[in-house]
């Protein structure tokens, strides 16, 4: 059949030039966000008397019709459409006849795309948002249940300080409580209508952009034609969104597969999010983590190629630019199933505080308490203090235990201004609850952090 574009062309176009130029297989997905714009554009050009009420209403009724048919799987894709847009004009003119050619009056293809892929990215910011505040409530929820629970704070993948588990999962609550600011600051700054732009200089025809940007639920239609056609910063920003967000959760992945390693066993995932091995039958291994790892990759892969695409584009429109679109439909369909498994996975898990807390007896976590134990209450300057910690850590080594087990007399024979006090600072707990300077790892502080977090919550 002839291109709805062919007027100018004598010869039909080749089946490889069809298969090479079609978004359509991609782009299908863009059908509620087609019909939807379509819809305020015909209502705009009744309004504005371009269209009768009669052939908006046959408009209307026919792009309704077309959705059913979509949903119901009975809509016929013809790859020679070249794209959702087509398609379903295409279908509209079979449906209802002449009032079909009306509707693409004081429009093109180019801002249509740009309104479609910017309702989708629009939508999908709002529920990442949504999937995000649930994922940092689970963080609460644990935070509360272990704001006791100690654990050996690390740098550099070594036991460093004691802190508490809660303090831990409140540190992610913090990476994604900043991924969903993102989500929603991109949602912001992109939520405007780019809808009668038409190819790229705008239209002569008596157009109303004020009433199609409300009617689509934008704030309100773009500043310049031209660079709206041609902008696809509101596709980048949920690429990025996306890519940091994956990094965080690669993050807390590759915590979760230590942890339930048999040299951490701090967590035990439960049999639902675990798998096993086809041939070790003992075998229970983190296949979930793993893969949410790894799913980073084709996010930043995604970002990446957009970006890619976008260098160098002179203005405005230009065929690159339909190669925007399957990227982000994967990142978003990859991080989506990602945030929902994470969150499950993090509900049902054991959390295994006898373990935890047998690790944070190793590696003289308190060593620089008793530094500091020495500076404040004895008045030995800060070097000396290093020292003389530095020996009573080399006598809990000779004896096999960690520096919390010191007894008092072992610690006198180490230096004689030591007093009996001393051991409340070489108390893990005392330790921890110590550190109470604001956003620190005391229970008097992660409550205070799980009472902002909730906050945020209400108020998000
Ligand atoms: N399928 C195209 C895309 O996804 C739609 C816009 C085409 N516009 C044009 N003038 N060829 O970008």
């Amino acid at each position: 059949m002839a291109k709805l574009w062919s007027g100018r062309f004598a010869k039909e176009s080749s089946k490889l030039l069809d298969e090479f130029n079609a978004s359509l297989p991609f782009d299908k997905e863009l059908y509620k966000e087609d019909i939807q714009g379509s819809i305020a554009h015909a209502k705009m050009l009744a309004k504005q008397g371009i269209l009768t009420e009669d052939e908006k209403n046959s408009i209307i009724e026919g792009l309704k019709q077309i959705e059913k048919e979509i949903e119901e799987d009975t809509f016929v894709w013809d790859i020679g459409d070249e794209d959702i847009h087509m398609a379903i004009e295409k279908r509209l003119t079979q449906l209802i006849g002449d009032a079909g050619k009306k509707l693409h009056t004081a429009r093109s293809r180019n801002d249509q795309v740009a309104t479609d892929f910017r309702l989708y990215v629009q939508k999908q910011n709002r529920e990442f948002m949504e999937l995000l505040k649930k994922l940092i409530a689970t963080f609460v929820t644990i935070a509360k249940e272990h704001k006791s629970t100690l654990l050996p704070g690390m740098t550099h993948l070594q036991h460093a300080q004691p802190i508490s588990f809660a303090y831990h999962m409140l540190a992610y609550a913090s990476m994604f409580k900043r991924d969903f600011e993102r989500f929603a600051s991109s949602f912001e700054r992109n939520n405007y209508s780019p809808l009668g732009c038409a190819a790229l200089a705008g239209t002569p025809h008596n157009i109303d952009r004020e009433y199609t940007a409300k009617e689509l639920g934008f704030n309100a239609p773009t500043i310049n034609c031209l660079d709206t056609v041609s902008d696809r910063d509101f596709a980048l920003e949920i690429l990025f969104n996306i890519a940091t967000m994956m990094m965080h959760i690669s993050r807390l992945a590759e915590e979760l597969i230590l942890w339930s390693s048999y040299e951490f066993r701090f967590i035990t995932i439960s049999d639902e999010y675990a798998t096993g091995s086809s041939i070790m039958p003992q075998k229970k291994n983190p296949d979930v983590p793993e893969l949410l790892r790894a799913k980073t990759g084709r996010a930043y892969g995604n970002l990446m190629g957009l970006l890619t695409v976008m260098k160098g584009l002179p203005l405005a429109y230009n065929k690159d630019m339909q190669e925007d679109k399957e990227g982000v439909f994967d990142s978003v369909k990859h991080a989506k199933i990602s945030l929902e498994i994470l969150d499950a996975v993090l509900r049902a898990m054991r959390v295994n505080k006898e373990q935890m807390e047998k690790a944070a007896k190793i590696g003289h976590l308190t060593a620089t308490d008793l530094a500091d134990y020495l500076v404040e209450k004895v008045g030995v300057p800060f070097r000396e203090a290093h020292f003389i910690t530095g020996k009573a850590v080399a006598l809990a080594e000779q004896m096999g235990k960690d520096i919390s087990d010191l007894t008092y007399d072992e610690l006198y024979s180490i230096d004689e201004r030591i007093a009996s006090d001393v051991l409340e600072y070489l108390n893990l707990r005392n330790s921890m609850n110590a550190r109470n300077s604001y956003g620190a790892t005391s229970e008097e502080q992660v409550a205070k952090q799980i009472a902002y977090f909730e906050d945020f919550l209400r108020k998000a």
